[in-house]
């Protein structure tokens, strides 16, 4: 069964979660003098709107037109219930899906890749940088640059640019210039905090060129919360009056900061960050002030981190190795609002093709893991015999990583 809404009810502002968080978040600080950073010393890397919104009150956010009117193109997404999964599982369990993979990226991430061009564009700059891992968020900045006319230069993780060429061409069928990094070592794999340092090198040295980041940043997180906003009004179509609990993966903890925050004054509903067993931020990391990126660039933010040097093993779900965490999701788990439970990839792996041979549809590897806490939430619904309520992100389709089931299903999947 599949709930949908209609295309002018697509929500006309954010939901900034700041205001009424349990805890106030701490500052970013600037990496050389250690002190809060301010904006200007921000502007030349982000727009000023996008500033504001990074440090503002307001509990609600308008959503410009143009904005809408290119979300439209997608959103409102279905929310789905998974029944088929439900009766194949024999849980007394409701689960809903929402399902982000309908973007033309295939997954969450062009919520705020569109936002961000937007606020660039007005402000004048031509030209935007950013990383990629596996190539979601390089494709979902790169659809949205096309439709402001902006060039978007993008520096893809190297083991990920010799092994994924379709998110590639995706990205240049866009008109984006891809590049594999870092581009200093040929030699190196690369990783995600090392392609933050090329991006960010880059716009910092060049007039016409802004810095754009797909997840971590409280302004990223605060434009995904028109997914969680959808999902109240389609629950309540759905005959639902809350959740028990909503789940997501968190890699940098977007498109779980998208559908949880908008729940966070909801007391009674769980909130469930999934990640990797090899990446395992919140759950075995320390909460430190540290740098978003490997070259120790950027500013040092208040988070639950691996450390800024860690560089995770080469897992399938490239959405999830990021050795650091948004520092709402990050104050969220330390403060005890949202809990957080850890997968190694063979698990998830199980309980995606689970997903596939029932609802129907591939995940993303990063998905996955969002979708094996899922199943284990509706298994023990089975044993207390209790009609739980669960929704969750399905944050991405998998149709560009069969080379990752290829190897799941031939046994060539190493268990990290
Ligand atoms: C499909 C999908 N899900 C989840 C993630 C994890 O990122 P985030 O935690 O910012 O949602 C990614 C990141 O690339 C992704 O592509």
């Amino acid at each position: 069964m599949r709930y949908q809404l209609a295309p002018e009810q697509i929500p006309a502002a954010w939901f900034n979660v700041l205001p009424v968080m349990p805890e106030p978040l701490q500052p970013p600080l600037h990496p050389g003098t250690k002190q809060p950073v301010g904006p200007d010393d921000l502007a030349p890397l982000f727009p000023m709107a996008l500033i504001a919104q990074e440090m503002s009150a307001e509990p609600w956010i308008d959503v410009p037109g143009e904005v809408l009117d290119i979300l439209r193109l997608w959103r409102p997404t279905p929310l789905v219930r998974a029944e088929r999964l439900e009766r194949a599982l024999g849980t007394p369990a409701r689960i809903y899906y929402k399902d982000e993979s309908v973007s033309p990226a295939g997954s969450h991430k062009p919520n705020t890749a569109v936002p961000q061009a937007f606020y660039n564009k007005a402000e004048g700059v031509v030209r935007i940088a950013t990383e990629t891992g596996a190539g979601q968020w390089g494709s979902a900045l790169a659809f949205s640059c096309a439709q402001f006319d902006i060039e978007c230069m993008v520096y893809m993780v190297r083991a990920s640019y010799q092994q994924k060429p379709y998110r590639k061409i995706l990205m240049e069928t866009w008109g984006a210039h891809v590049v594999p990094s870092p581009v200093d070592d040929p030699e190196s794999p690369g990783s995600l905090g090392l392609a933050i340092s090329d991006a960010v090198r880059d716009a910092a040295t060049r007039d016409d060129t802004h810095y754009s980041l797909g997840s971590v940043l409280n302004h990223v997180l605060l434009h995904q919360t028109v997914i969680g906003l959808e999902a109240k009004d389609q629950l309540a179509l759905a005959g639902e009056e809350r959740p028990d609990v909503v789940i997501g993966c968190c890699g940098g903890g977007s498109n779980l900061g998208g559908i949880a925050l908008p729940f966070v004054p909801d007391a009674d509903v769980r909130l469930v960050a999934v990640e990797p067993s090899s990446c395992p931020t919140l759950t075995e990391g320390i909460f430190d002030y540290d740098f978003g990126d490997t070259a120790g660039m950027t500013p040092l933010l208040p988070m639950y981190t691996l450390g800024h040097e860690f560089i995770p093993p080469s897992i399938h779900a490239g959405g999830l190795r990021y050795h650091g965490d948004s520092p709402i999701i990050s104050s969220l788990v330390r403060c005890g609002r949202m809990e957080a439970i850890a997968y190694p990839q063979g698990k998830t792996f199980e309980a995606a093709v689970q997903f596939a041979r029932t609802e129907g549809k591939i995940p993303a590897p990063e998905t996955g893991h969002a979708i094996r806490a899922v199943i284990d939430e509706a298994l023990a619904a089975k044993e207390t015999g209790e009609e739980r309520v669960i929704l969750f992100n399905y944050s991405g389709h998998g149709l560009l990583d069969l080379s990752a089931y290829d190897d799941f299903l031939n046994g060539r999947l190493i268990d990290g």
